[in-house]
């Protein structure tokens, strides 16, 4: 049975979309399938599908997750759904520059799904834009590690 991944991809200017598209480039083959979903208009049903997820997330405002994914994040923090059974890994975009919200978005995510019973597949990964390092490049780096991870992980939930 080949792997379900399932990225959540929230963004203001498409940068963690693009970080998306390249993961399920890297990723996708007869043992691995991916979908990459805009967090717009999602709810807590869609921890019902088989596989893993990873949350894909940019920072914005005041370290606030971005417009697309506000209305999921109320939704998990006001309806607080039991995601015991979920696995999950947080790829979060940020810059340095915004010192005291660094990776918010990222962090935020994190904290909500740990906070709902979920547990989180490797270390959260903090791209920082002002590194001059390619947010699609750290994640094509980082890309096979957690895929080997989530496999892991799946097969044990099996
Ligand atoms: C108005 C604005 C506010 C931002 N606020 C934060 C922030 O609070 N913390 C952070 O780490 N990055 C912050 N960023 C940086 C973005 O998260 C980063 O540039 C990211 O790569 C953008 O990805 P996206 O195109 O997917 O939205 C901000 C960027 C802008 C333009």
């Amino acid at each position: 049975m080949p792997l379900k991944l399932t990225i959540l991809v929230a963004t203001m200017t498409g940068t963690a979309q693009l970080v998306a598209q390249e993961l399920q480039l890297a990723w996708e083959d007869d043992d691995t399938e991916v979908e990459v979903l805009q967090m717009d208009g999602l709810d807590a049903g869609v921890f019902s599908r088989e596989g893993v997820f990873l949350v894909c997330t940019s920072t914005y405002g005041q370290g606030d997750v971005p417009d697309n994914a506000k209305a999921f994040y109320d939704a998990l923090c006001r309806d607080r759904p039991g995601l015991a059974h979920v696995r999950y890994g947080v790829f979060g975009l940020g810059d340095r520059t915004y010192a005291e919200t660094f990776n918010f978005g990222g962090k935020r995510f994190d904290d909500l799904l740990a906070g709902l019973g979920a547990k989180r597949i490797g270390e959260r990964v903090q791209h920082n834009a002002s590194s001059g390092e390619m947010p699609e490049d750290t994640a094509l780096e980082w890309a096979p590690k957690w895929l080997a991870l989530a496999r892991e992980a799946a097969e044990q939930a099996a």
